[in-house]
């Protein structure tokens, strides 16, 4: 995987494929880019795929100092790698923790964005109680490093009927989750300390496909739903029978979803 050092931070990513508008796949917590890899072998013969993983995760750095991790510095140095690829318009895809990332790259860079797919996320920010939970977490990594965390979360990133018939990919998914104590205590004060993008999301003026698992239960279908009616001409895919990593419970649902905005986006697509 080639890499690129951003204001003193070294990040992998992946650039594959070729085409006009690039597609940009940002990852949920606590995997890395290679959780795309499906998304990536449906695109890349047709489209350019660009996939980092964040700072904090995969072959990326993760500092120690949590004062390095923020959405803000995802999104930018997102923007970064895009300019040391000669990119300038995207469309843009995060899940769930890349979707946070996704927000704070439209409101900082949204002139680069040419279609948005926000997939098992939210908007708006943590809850007090979800924010006590993260910091729960942060001192259970500091204390015993990250095996129960994967463990636990596991049980919530996946549906149950990924859990009860799909055990290939459990162990996909526990494999695609050894990202480093730093880079996950990092993430975790990241996401306590990220805005509320709630408001930002009647301003999204490209296309917008909002996804999400029928069985996802930590950013369920109804908070989807809300997510939709706040987007002009946002488009609802509920994916039947998967939980929170839709991409890698049902790819092929999720594949076409992508590949749609992505024809939408080409000259003559019906966006311009
Ligand atoms: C994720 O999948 O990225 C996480 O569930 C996000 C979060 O903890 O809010």
């Amino acid at each position: 995987m080639p890499e690129v050092t951003i204001d003193g931070a070294r990040l992998h990513y992946l650039d594959e494929g070729s085409g006009e508008v690039p597609v940009v796949l940002l990852h949920a917590f606590p995997l890395r880019g290679a959780m795309w890899a499906p998304q990536v072998t449906a695109l890349a013969p047709s489209t350019r795929v660009v996939v980092p993983d964040l700072l904090g995760f995969g072959g990326s750095d993760a500092p120690d100092d949590l004062g390095a991790y923020a959405v803000e510095v995802w999104a930018d140095q997102v923007a970064a790698l895009l300019d040391h690829l000669g990119i300038k318009r995207v469309t843009l895809a995060g899940l769930s923790m890349g979707g946070y990332a996704a927000l704070s790259f439209l409101r900082r860079h949204g002139q680069r964005l040419a279609a948005l797919v926000l997939a098992d996320t939210r908007a708006s920010g943590d809850s007090p109680e979800a924010a006590q939970r993260r910091r729960d977490q942060i001192d259970q990594v500091r204390r015993t490093g990250t095996a129960e965390l994967t463990e636990t979360m596991l049980g919530g990133l996946l549906g149950h009927h990924t859990h009860q018939y799909r055990p290939e990919v459990v162990a996909t998914t526990r494999s695609l989750m050894d990202s480093s104590p730093a880079g996950i205590v990092g993430a975790l004060d990241a996401m306590i300390r990220r805005p509320d993008a709630t408001a930002d999301l009647a301003g999204i003026d490209v296309p917008t496909v909002i996804v999400v698992g029928d069985e996802d239960v930590l950013s369920p279908p109804d908070v989807a739903r809300s997510m939709q009616e706040a987007v002009s001409g946002a488009e609802l895919v509920v994916i039947p029978s998967a939980g929170h990593l839709t991409n890698l419970e049902a790819p092929e649902y999720f594949n076409q979803a992508l590949v749609e905005v992505v024809a939408r986006c080409r000259p003559g697509g019906g966006h311009h």
